[in-house]
Parts: structure tokens; sequence; C-alpha cells
């Protein structure tokens, strides 16, 4: 939507406690589909104006809710004490001068789309309103503010009368199930000549912006409501039960977005993928798995059970068996990992390579079909291609102080139960015999053993044996 017919602002109220959710945390932190509540508010936000133009309302623990949101680029407004969602508003005034109009968004109201905030403003320019509110009639309508409609004869019309707060409805009002969303837009000229009549006569004793639907009725301004198509899309979150409902709707739409798209998912109840994850076509994904936060994973891979794939880049035709972590790394077309194996960040797999049973890697890059198949340790080392590790080598890169590298080049063939004390270069083609403690740089083509030689004393043990016997 262009801004250039009138220019609005999206203030976010996000100052409050969150008191319900029990927590030293700010409730707008708190994550649903591993993005924060704000998050998803401040992403549907930004589809619809410039970060520029967005205000984000802070409080409670500001400076944590501001250094979580800040590469988004949007403006923040400081409400020092939390005097309700009016008193947030009022802290807006100058931050909104020079616009027309602002929407009003909750930021723990996070499940709202882009189409539904143009709705919202449509419908508020059409009637010419001083403010419109989204509303919704969810099954229980318990704990909202409901919202009451001015009636013409006997059916109601698009004008609102008031909004009342749960802990002020009469007995009568209880039944009313049409909800204020936390979710409006205002002209701001009405908005700001009008804010100042509410008052902190309710049971909280906080100024409530829901007051001002019947502040602007009296002031002959016009207030509107329109009814949400999808009651979920409004959900509000005040408890950790709402933040599990929330985050489940939004994974099982996840899942159901990936399976439309070609991706099978068996078991789609027990995965947790986050919003921002990437799966190619006919890849399979089996049950429990966790891709999680900047994934992008190809096709046709297959991802087994209790593999955990955190901020990190599969290619095509990739396999990880169970329980396969991968995290801030990079894995390259048709390689094969685990079962059990970890890799750390910085780890740069090849492209048909295979990093097997309790393998764990960090910040090494492993080359072109290179193996590393059982109990290893590659810390700091850089691989090349076609190299075979055996089982139990392991990197010694660090000295209890600093860290150091180990370069392997192409087709070294490193025997078993091999020590690599960085730093330490192993020369093309180089073979080290197995159980090596490797100290010294290998040159190309050369064999390497660094171990104690084999000692053979023959009927040592059969005479150990009658000694003790005979004692
Ligand atoms: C509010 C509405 C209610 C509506 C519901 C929808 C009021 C008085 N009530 O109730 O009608 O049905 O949302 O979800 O507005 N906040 C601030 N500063 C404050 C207080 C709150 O920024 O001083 C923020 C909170 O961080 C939160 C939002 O405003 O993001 C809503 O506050 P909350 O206390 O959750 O209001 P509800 O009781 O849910
Ligand atoms: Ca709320």
């Amino acid at each position: 939507m262009s801004d250039k017919e009138s220019k609005f602002a999206i203030a976010i109220l996000a100052a409050g406690k969150g008191t319900r959710l029990k927590s030293k945390y700010p409730k707008v932190l708190h994550e649903i589909a591993g993005k924060p509540l704000l998050g998803h508010v401040v992403a549907a936000a930004t589809q619809v104006v410039p970060a520029s133009q967005i205000f984000a309302i802070i409080g409670h623990d500001a400076e944590r809710v501001r250094q979580a949101m800040q590469s988004s680029g949007i403006q923040f407004v400081e409400q020092k004490e939390q005097r309700g969602t009016g008193h947030a508003i009022m802290q807006t005034r100058n931050a909104l001068q020079g616009f027309d109009d602002v929407l009003v968004l909750s930021g723990d109201v996070p499940l709202i789309r882009k189409e539904t905030i143009e709705r919202v403003l449509e419908f508020h320019r059409q009637h010419g309103a001083a403010m419109t509110i989204l509303t919704t009639e969810p099954d229980d309508p318990f704990g909202y503010g409901r919202v009451f409609r001015k009636k013409s004869g006997d059916h109601e019309t698009d004008e609102v009368e008031r909004i009342v707060e749960q802990k002020q409805l009469t007995s009568e009002q209880q039944g009313r199930r049409e909800i204020n969303s936390g979710i409006y837009a205002f002209r701001v000229k009405p908005l700001f000549a009008n804010l100042d009549k509410i008052t902190i006569d309710n049971p909280h004793g906080e100024y409530y912006l829901t007051d001002i639907a019947a502040i602007l009725g009296k002031a002959r301004e016009k207030v509107v409501a329109l009814r949400a198509e999808d009651a979920t899309e409004v959900l509000g979150v005040n408890t950790r039960h709402e933040l599990a409902l929330l985050d489940g709707y939004l994974r099982n739409k996840k899942c159901h977005e990936l399976m439309s798209a070609g991706v099978s998912i068996f078991k789609p109840e027990t995965c947790l993928i986050d919003a921002d994850v990437e799966v190619g076509a006919d890849t399979v994904i089996e049950p429990f798995v966790q891709l999680l936060g900047d994934t992008r994973i190809g096709g046709e891979c297959r991802i087994r059970s209790y593999s955990v794939v955190t901020n990190s880049t599969l290619g095509n035709n990739v396999l990880l068996r169970h329980g396969s972590i991968v995290d801030q790394s990079k894995v390259a077309d048709g390689a094969l990992l685990g079962p059990y194996c970890h890799l750390r960040p910085g780890s740069d797999i090849g492209e048909a390579a295979h990093i097997g049973n309790f393998v764990e890697t960090k910040k090494t890059k492993v080359g072109k079909g290179s193996k590393a198949n059982h109990l290893t340790y590659l810390g700091d080392a850089e691989i090349g291609s076609g190299v075979n590790i055996g089982a139990g080598t392991i990197t010694c890169n660090y000295d209890g102080v600093n860290k150091f590298g180990t370069v392997i080049g192409d087709n070294v063939f490193v025997g078993s139960d091999t020590t690599l004390v960085a730093p330490i270069k192993i020369g093309k083609g180089a073979y080290i015999g197995a159980a090596s403690c490797v100290t010294e740089n290998v040159p190309e083509d050369a064999l390497a053993v660094a171990r104690g030689r084999q000692v053979n004393k023959e009927g040592w043990a059969k005479r150990k044996r009658e000694e003790r016997k005979n004692k």
C-alpha cells in the first residue's frame, strides 16, 4: 500500500511486563516458532510501511527489547512507567506528528498478517472514521474487552458505542462475544485531541486505550468496527498456555506449507520447524526432527529422527542419519552425516563427504569425498579432498590458552587413533601410521609413524602368573 494518499505510521504496544507469564523477561520477547512475539508483529508491519514509520512503544526492560529488535531498523518510543495501553499511546504524541493516521498493533497479538492490516486501513478510510477497531468472535471471549455496536432498529451497524473490559462487564454484558483484538486504526488529530480525556477510573487504575472509543463517540467522531476473517489471527498471548497454543499453530501451519511445496514430513506434530526455515522438494523429514532459525535445506535430502539443525545450510541429497546435530554450519550436496555426529559452528562439509558416528567438528572444512567415520574430533582444521580420517583421530588444537590449526592435504590417509598436535601440516598424499602422535609437519607422499616400537617378551605373562601363585 502506498503512503502517498495520506501518511500513516504503525505503533506497536510492547511496553508491558506480561505479569501473567510469570517471567523475568519482557512478554514480547517470548518466542513462538523460534521468533519473539514482537518479531512476528514487526515482520507483518514492515510489509506494509518502511521501518522508519514503525514505532514500538517499549518500557519494561526496554533495553533488552530494543537490542532484540535493533536490526529491524524500527523506531522506539519509551513509556517509562507502564500505566496502561492509553498511557502508552500518549507517549507517541510527538513521534506521530506529521502522520495523518496511525495503525495500532499489539506486541502480544503476533499472528496478524499484512492483508488484515491493509483491510483495516481501507475500511477506516472508506468510513472516514476517527477510530476503527478490528474485532472477532472467538469461542471463548473471556478476558478480552467486548465491543458494543450502535443499533439501527434491531440490527447492529458498523458503528461502535463503546468497548468494555472483562472486569467491568455487567452480568448482562458477559454474553457478548464480539471482542476487541487490540488492533486499531486512528486518525491522528482526533486521537490526540481526545486522548487526555481517558481517566484511571477502573479496577486496575490504568489508562485504558479502549475508553477512547466512547470518548470519540461523545466528541461526535466516527468509531467503527471491522470483523477479522479469521479469529485465530487476532489471538493474544497472555499466558504460557496461549504461548504454546500459538507456537503449535504456527509450526503446524509451517509443516503444512512445506508439505504443500513437496516436502514429506512424517508425524509433523512431533517436528519443530521454525517460521523462516526453507526446505526443498522431495526432502523427507522423519519424526522428532528440529529445524531451527535461519536454516536452509535442499531437495531430496533425508533428515532422520532426532536430528537438530540450527542456522545452517544443507545442499541437495544430504543424508542426516539419526541424531545428527548441525549448528551454524554448511553441508554440501550428497554428504552423509551421523548417526550421532555434532557439527559445531563453522563446520563446512564438502560434497559427498562422510561425517560418521560420534564425530565432532568445529571451525573445520572437510573437502569433497573425505571421510571421518568414527569417534573423531576435528577442530580448527582444513582438510582436503579424498582424505580418510581413521577412527579415533583427534586434532589437539588447544594448549589451554590458544587455539591452533591443522592442515591436511588432499588424499591423505590418517591411521586410526592418531593425535595431530597443532599447529601442524600434513602434505598431500601422505600416510600416517595408526596410533601416531604427530607433532611435526609431514611432507607430501611421506609415511609418518610416531609411536613406540612394539616389543614382545616371550613367556613374560606366564612367568608373572606363576610368581603370583607362589606368593
Ligand atoms: C487489551 C485490551 C482488550 C483487548 C486485548 C486484546 C486494553 C485496556 N485492553 O487487553 O480490550 O481485548 O488487549 O488482546 O487495552 N502495554 C503497554 N503499556 C502499558 C500496558 C500495556 O505497552 O502500560 C502493551 C502490552 O505490552 C501489550 C499490549 O499493550 O503488548 C496489551 O496489553 P495487555 O495488558 O496485554 O492488555 P490486555 O489485558 O490483553
Ligand atoms: Ca494482551
